[in-house]
């Protein structure tokens, strides 16, 4: 039976996955670097540095160690200046309802975000009393496709892993779930969702009933 709910955050609980293309689209236009939507969706999950060498791979410079922070930097710059504006109205359709019903229910929820920010957006979108843990992104190792924040969210609500279920929009955040041996819930295109064991078209069709309904 389903006893916990662990939450992607960008593209999941609010459209910040919009933010983070537009700030890298931005970074990369600055470099002269060939960016686009399709891209993207490489970047959706994947941490700032790792993003960062994706983008760059994509031209033929090499940067120092240094200059690489200072452009992952000016990228986060951007993006900060972009989530200045969220607000509750922001939270993706569905999800407050899917947070006030499994909080009744007795299921417990965990935000497992790769994001630095994340933090900052949750506090924005006014719903941090609904986590009962959020995993630091700054203490995770290895990030997502590997299933170490995953496990270590689990871990955190002391929740056996088979008993879990993972909500992500992105292919390295389904395929993290998978390797923690969760069961996944992909949100959006089925294109980057192969591994999921139930997909949605939109956050509004995430209730506990289908939740159920679908649990293996
Ligand atoms: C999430 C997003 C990625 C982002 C990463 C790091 O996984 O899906 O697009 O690159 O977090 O976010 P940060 O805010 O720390 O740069
Ligand atoms: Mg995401």
């Amino acid at each position: 039976f389903i006893e916990a709910v662990i939450f992607d955050l960008d593209g999941v609980i609010t459209d910040t996955a919009e933010y983070h293309y537009l700030a890298w689209k931005q970074l990369a236009e600055e470099l002269g670097l060939p960016f686009d939507r399709q891209f993207n969706e490489k970047l959706k999950g994947v941490g700032r540095m790792d993003s960062l060498e994706l983008i760059l791979q994509q031209g033929n410079k090499s940067y120092t160690i240094e200059e690489k922070i200072s452009l992952a930097n000016r990228k986060n710059d951007h993006y900060k200046q972009l989530i200045q504006k969220i607000t509750p109205n922001d939270l993706l359709p569905g999800i407050l309802p899917l947070l006030k019903e499994l909080k009744t229910n007795g299921v417990k929820i965990a935000l497992a975000s790769a994001s630095k920010n994340a933090f900052t957006v949750i506090d924005k979108l006014q719903v941090g009393e609904y986590f009962d843990t959020i995993v630091d992104a700054g203490k995770i190792v290895k990030g997502k496709p590997d299933p170490e924040i995953f496990m270590v969210a689990a871990e955190q609500l002391k929740v056996p892993v088979q008993n879990c279920v993972g909500i992500e929009d992105a292919e390295a955040g389904i395929r993290a779930i998978k390797e923690a041996n969760m069961f996944a819930v992909g949100v959006g295109n089925e294109d980057s969702m192969h591994q999921a064991d139930l997909i949605v078209k939109d956050t509004n069709e995430l209730t506990l009933e289908r939740l159920r309904e679908n649990f293996k």
